[in-house]
């Protein structure tokens, strides 16, 4: 299960996201926002966070204006390591070397077919596994 959230700057690209999603048949919860009505972005950060976190839901992707507030948002919750991502090696890098387990977009940078190429790239690529990766990781939460 895959947690979605985003804010007004996200939303467009969001539905987007949710329709690429359907298509390949992957669950996901939608989090929200239902709309372009502006609101705050740390509202949906959040909500994701948490249900990432305690394992509700497996991965998360977040979306914002730049992807900048709603990352700095869900980095703050213990356990989330959200990575900002607008092209495909970094999507594919923190995966392999991070164990990213939210995705966070900017609506306003990347457009939807650059954008769903990293989606299904985050999706897709495992955790390398490698001693010094995982090493790495347990250092952050020191
Ligand atoms: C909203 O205008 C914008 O500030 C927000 O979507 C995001 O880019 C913040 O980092």
């Amino acid at each position: 299960m895959i947690a979605l959230g985003c804010d007004h700057g996200g939303y467009a690209l969001m539905q987007e996201v949710k329709e690429h999603l359907k298509s390949k048949g992957i669950a996901f919860k939608d989090y929200g926002t239902d709309s372009p009505v502006p609101t705050d972005y740390p509202i949906y950060a959040k909500k994701v966070a948490k249900a990432v976190a305690s394992g509700r839901c497996e991965k998360g992707i977040l979306i914002c204006g730049t992807g900048i507030g709603i990352s700095i948002t869900a980095n703050k919750t213990k356990g989330i390591r959200c990575a900002l991502c607008h092209d495909v090696f970094s999507a594919e890098a923190t995966r392999q070397h991070n164990d990213a387990n939210v995705l966070a977009m900017g609506g306003r940078v990347v457009g939807p077919g650059l954008a769903l190429m990293i989606v299904d790239t985050f999706l897709a690529t495992p955790f390398s596994g490698e001693e010094r990766h995982i090493n790495r990781i347990a250092q952050i939460e020191e």
